[in-house]
């Protein structure tokens, strides 16, 4: 049969059924398909299947296969570019690959001139911008807002899952600097409205698609001819973002258990600055004469009330922290008081949420605070409905039941929830103790999750999980998830 046939055929040549041609492909999932049972490639922003073209490539297989589980455009240039891929490829077009920017070192700039539009909304602006050279079309975020008498809304459509960190200045009444940091790329937007307006806004992050609402209330309420001027500009991230430091204030602080606090920094300034799922931050501080800088992982801030997701995003960074008597940070975090002051980092942090994009079962290890950075994360999957979290385990590892954070959060959100269930482990148990015992363990595992473990390649490969917890903690699982034959992109592990 020749490749024209094959392709006339009606058989599914992309291997993806139903969702083919409208897949949004990470690097990382491409990299996947790199065998020759199993070949992907991307061209020009562009993903096939070209398993079943292989045999039909005139250049032959092994040629293909360089491109294989890579962004093939530079090598397809340097052969052939005059092969018309997309038409010979049309049956294998799997989709696109999701929006990644890579150039350097030139920065690229839109700017969207004031134009007449209905006095209650504009229309979406799809533009791309090209850089210095017009090769690569940048993928600047979707920008968009409306208005009411009172506020004006600016949107910003930064992508599925793309987490972004979002960083506010105030430069004056009518003008602010709104930085978008992700994909390793940083997107500063200068906005300049049509008038003033109060400060600070309020900041609303859908993180599921990425859009990013900041509402600002109007000095005077009246409709505006439109929003004002917004001016673009994208570089690469290059330096480290953790350098700058943040002055915050103790707005509010309780006990959580015996040794343990939950902390609220808030900001007085003229920045605001939001961290995103998964992501930890410095704290420092100078203990007899010598800097010193502990991470922590910002929580929820509705621990302070009911565990459950808010309708607003809030820039107050709330740290869940363990008090160690010895401790030099966790001491001064552990005894601070209302109106302290207390020097925070940019977020950072390896986190990757597009991970977790196509999965719809969850597992988390987490050993003692190394539930801090679990506690958005669970939130944020529960509340998920473009692809639905089906099942979502807490494996909670403690020395003694005292130890357990939040135990009875989790308790309520297991009655409200069926799709959660939390299991607590516990090392030193007292002998009222009737639940589970012990380590990390194989056994411990198939005692919990026996149904997510079996060896059938849908229910393996659709898992994801998360942990947390000591080195010695997170080594032993590392070992028993080799041992179990789980993938390492279906695994993250929370590092310091
Ligand atoms: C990415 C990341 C995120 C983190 N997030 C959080 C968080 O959200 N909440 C939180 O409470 N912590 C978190 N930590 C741990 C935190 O960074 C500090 O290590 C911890 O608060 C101890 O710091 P310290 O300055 O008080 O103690 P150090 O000055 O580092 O240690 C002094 C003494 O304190 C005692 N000590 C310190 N750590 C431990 C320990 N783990 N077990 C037993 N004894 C100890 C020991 O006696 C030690 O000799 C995180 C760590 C990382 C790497
Ligand atoms: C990405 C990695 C690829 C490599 C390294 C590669 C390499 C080659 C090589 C070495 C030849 C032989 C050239 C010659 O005989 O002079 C060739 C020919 C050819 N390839 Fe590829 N190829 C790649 C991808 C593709 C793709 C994706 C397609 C189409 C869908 C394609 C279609 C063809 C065609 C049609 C020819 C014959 C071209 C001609 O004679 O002008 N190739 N390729």
């Amino acid at each position: 049969m020749d490749w024209i046939r094959l392709g006339s055929s009606g058989k599914d040549l992309t291997g993806v059924g139903a969702q083919a041609g409208h897949l949004s492909v990470t690097p990382s999932e491409l990299a996947l398909h790199n065998k020759e049972t199993d070949a992907w490639l991307c061209i020009r922003g562009r993903v096939y299947n070209v398993t079943a073209y292989l045999p039909f490539h005139p250049g032959g297989p092994e040629q293909l296969m360089r491109g294989a589980g890579k962004d093939a455009t530079a090598l397809f240039e340097e052969v052939h570019p005059w092969v018309n891929f997309d038409q010979i490829l049309q049956k294998c077009y799997v989709g696109k690959m999701k929006a990644h920017i890579e150039f350097d070192p030139e920065e690229v700039f839109r700017v969207s001139e004031k134009k007449p539009s209905s006095p209650i909304s504009n229309t979406p602006n799809e533009e791309t911008a090209k850089n210095a050279t017009n090769k690569e079309p940048i993928l600047l975020p979707r920008f968009d807002w409306i208005q009411k008498l009172e506020y004006i809304t600016i949107i910003f459509y930064t992508g599925n899952f793309s987490n972004p960190m979002i960083e506010i200045n105030q430069v004056d009444e009518k003008m602010f600097s709104i930085f978008l940091i992700y994909n390793s790329s940083i997107f500063e937007n200068e906005i300049i409205f049509f008038d003033n307006v109060h400060w600070p806004c309020q900041i609303k992050v859908t993180c599921e698609t990425g859009k990013v609402e900041l509402i600002y209330k109007k000095s005077q309420g009246n409709i505006w001819d439109n929003f004002g001027v917004l001016k673009q500009k994208c570089k690469t991230c290059r330096n480290s973002l953790t350098e700058a430091k943040f002055k915050c204030e103790v707005i509010n602080k309780i006990k959580v258990n015996y040794n343990t606090v939950l902390v609220e920094l808030g900001r007085h300034d003229r920045n605001k600055m939001i961290v995103p799922l998964g992501k930890h931050i410095k704290v420092f501080d100078t203990i007899k004469g010598e800097d010193v800088s502990r991470s922590y992982t910002p929580v929820p801030n509705c621990l302070f009330n009911k565990f459950k997701s808010q309708p607003y995003t809030t820039d107050n960074i709330c740290l869940m922290v363990k008090r160690y008597p010895e401790g030099n940070l966790s001491k001064i975090l552990g005894d601070c008081l209302i109106s302290d002051t207390i020097t925070i980092s940019k977020p950072m942090g390896s986190f990757n949420l597009q991970e977790i994009e196509r999965r719809e079962t969850f597992i988390i290890l987490a050993a003692g605070t190394g539930i801090t950075p679990m506690l958005s994360i669970i939130l944020f999957l529960l509340e998920r409905r473009i692809r639905k979290c089906q099942h979502l385990r807490l494996l909670f590892f403690n020395r003694t039941p005292e130890d357990i954070l939040l135990r009875n959060q989790f308790e309520e959100l297991q009655r409200e929830d069926s799709r959660f269930k939390v299991y607590h482990i516990l090392s030193q148990p007292d002998d009222s103790w009737t639940g589970l015992k012990g380590h990390i363990s194989r056994s411990l595992l198939e005692e919990t999750i026996a149904e997510h473990l079996k060896d059938t390649t849908y229910v393996k490969t659709d898992i994801y999980f998360m942990v947390c917890g000591p080195t010695i903690f997170t080594t032993l699982t590392q070992q028993l998830f080799k041992d179990l034959n789980f993938k390492d992109d279906q695994i993250h592990f929370f590092l310091g």
